[in-house]
């Protein structure tokens, strides 16, 4: 016999999509990095908006919290039970349709559901570009790269991703569904609704679909693997690869030794791209119309010209698309490759990632001598994965974050560049962001969610 309430969510979305047993639930329940672990009353799997909509609206009378989870690939809490309370975790894995493709508008409208490699395939079938990529893509969904605002290492040609969204279809936390599903490039008639639920992290609606833009897709890549001897030079690199190149530099990623020496461990076989150890590496992709052959020469001339002025330390670029991926499966795997630190996701301005890694480097070293720093990520966005030492390290993260947050604030950054708040940086965020803030957060919170059903216990 199962609890009436399961009963009227099984007569909304069908029995099968009520999850209540532990081994059916267990995934669920947890997230990605196993930091988080909570149980809820059920998984609810909707297949539609107006099944979402109906969920919605049951739990807002019975008083049942609501965590809405996509791929359940983020890396602050956001996306599991915290147990506090009555809760359900509401998946949108069923709501996986791309109800359109329009080559003149450039759009896609995908649910929430969708995978995002689902989508960047559906972009490409149609001859466009979906320009959001990140190591998750073939796991996290629409909705979660929406609600979570994620960023990825396409971020420096094309933005995040709330630059990629035109409309948005919500349920609201009565159950109401909001329509603004358009395709509209300019519409300057009041509050700009949509931007509040990008990077809201599921706290004020249930995205269900969204508008996206599509970008001509590019007919070539070159990708090059650079030695560089500090993380200045990498940025003074960039610096001189858009002066010489322009636009067609796509991703930027910086990664220390260390990482690339956890990589080579964590999958043996991998090979060091440059043969002979260098104290830092770069990651850089060009995209352009053209043939490959003109922009590899444009790399290589450019890359040339930067060794010759002592620049750079040494490079390679791959000469197939075969080469590219390896190279790119490496960054890729570092996260999986270093798995149990203390973690950051931290940015500043660009021109101050030098200052930011030398800091903060210098203040953990004081205070944990020999402490090993995975340094590596977006530095053409001045995003930072800061990871520091093992899980033995763990229990002692307060005082690691402080260290490293302290360095960040002095330098006018942030504590969290890309992966959201969740549950990992609340409390966080009441000491680092302004009072005011603050207060305005809650006022939108309030507004829209004033039974404080949505997602509860996260960034606020
Ligand atoms: P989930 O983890 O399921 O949810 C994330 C948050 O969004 C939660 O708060 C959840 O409640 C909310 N949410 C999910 N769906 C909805 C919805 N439909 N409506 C309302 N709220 C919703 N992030 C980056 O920014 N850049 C990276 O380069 C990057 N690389 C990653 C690499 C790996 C290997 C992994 C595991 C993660 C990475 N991430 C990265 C983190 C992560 O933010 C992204 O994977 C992605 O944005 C999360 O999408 P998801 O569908 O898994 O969302
Ligand atoms: C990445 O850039 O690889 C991600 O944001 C994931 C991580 O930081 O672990
Ligand atoms: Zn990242």
């Amino acid at each position: 016999m199962r609890n009436p309430f399961l009963d009227a969510l099984a007569a909304i979305v069908g029995e099968a999509n009520v999850l209540a047993g532990a081994s059916d639930t267990a995934p669920y329940f947890t997230d990605w990095r196993r930091q988080y672990r909570a149980s809820a009353e059920c998984v609810v799997r909707p297949g539609s908006t107006a099944e979402v909509a109906a969920a919605v609206r049951l739990c807002a009378r019975e008083a049942v919290a609501i965590v809405p989870q996509g791929g359940n690939t983020g890396l602050s809490g956001g996306s599991v039970p915290t147990g506090a309370r009555r809760e359900i975790v509401l998946s949108l894995a069923r709501m996986n349709r791309i109800r359109a493709l329009d080559p003149l508008d450039d759009t896609v409208t995908a649910e929430a559901g969708c995978v995002l490699a689902q989508v960047q395939r559906a972009a490409e079938e149609a001859g466009r570009y979906f320009a959001v990529s990140l190591g998750a893509e073939g796991s996290c969904q629409i909705g979660g790269i929406l609600s979570t605002n994620a960023g990825g290492v396409n971020v420096l040609r094309y933005g995040n991703s709330r630059e990629q969204v035109l409309g948005l279809e919500v349920v609201l936390p009565d159950g109401a569904v909001w329509n603004g599903l358009r395709a509209l490039r300019k519409d300057n008639t009041g509050y700009d609704l949509k931007q509040l639920f990008i990077g809201a992290e599921g706290t004020l609606g249930v995205i269900t679909c969204a508008v996206l833009r599509l970008r001509p897709r590019p007919a070539a890549s070159a990708t090059a693997w650079i030695a560089v001897a500090t993380p200045a030079l990498a940025v003074a690199l960039l610096a001189r690869l858009r002066e010489r190149l322009g636009e067609c530099v796509s991703a930027f990623e910086i990664v220390s030794r260390r990482c690339l020496e956890a990589v080579l461990a964590h999958a043996p076989g991998t090979p060091d791209p440059l043969g002979a150890p260098h104290p830092w590496y770069v990651l850089a992709e060009l995209e352009d119309s053209g043939a490959f052959e003109a922009l590899h020469a444009r790399l290589e001339a450019a890359l040339g010209e930067c060794a010759g002025r002592g620049e750079l330390l040494d490079a390679t670029i791959a000469a197939s698309h075969a080469q590219a991926a390896a190279l790119w499966r490496i960054r890729e795997s570092i996260p999986e490759a270093q798995f149990s630190n203390v973690k950051h996701d931290i940015s500043v301005a660009v021109s101050r990632v030098p200052d930011l890694v030398a800091q903060a480097g210098a203040a953990l070293e004081a205070a944990f001598p020999g402490v090993a720093i995975y340094c590596f990520g977006h530095v053409g966005d001045g995003n930072l994965h800061f990871n520091v030492g093992d899980a033995a390290l763990v229990p002692r993260r307060e005082e690691v974050n402080r260290l490293v947050y302290e360095t960040v604030a002095a330098l006018g950054g942030s504590i969290s560049a890309e992966h959201g708040v969740g549950q990992l940086k609340r409390e966080e965020i009441r000491r680092r962001k302004q009072p005011l803030e603050l207060e305005l957060m809650r006022a939108v919170k309030r507004a829209l969610d004033p039974q404080g059903l949505m997602n509860p216990g996260k960034v606020l």
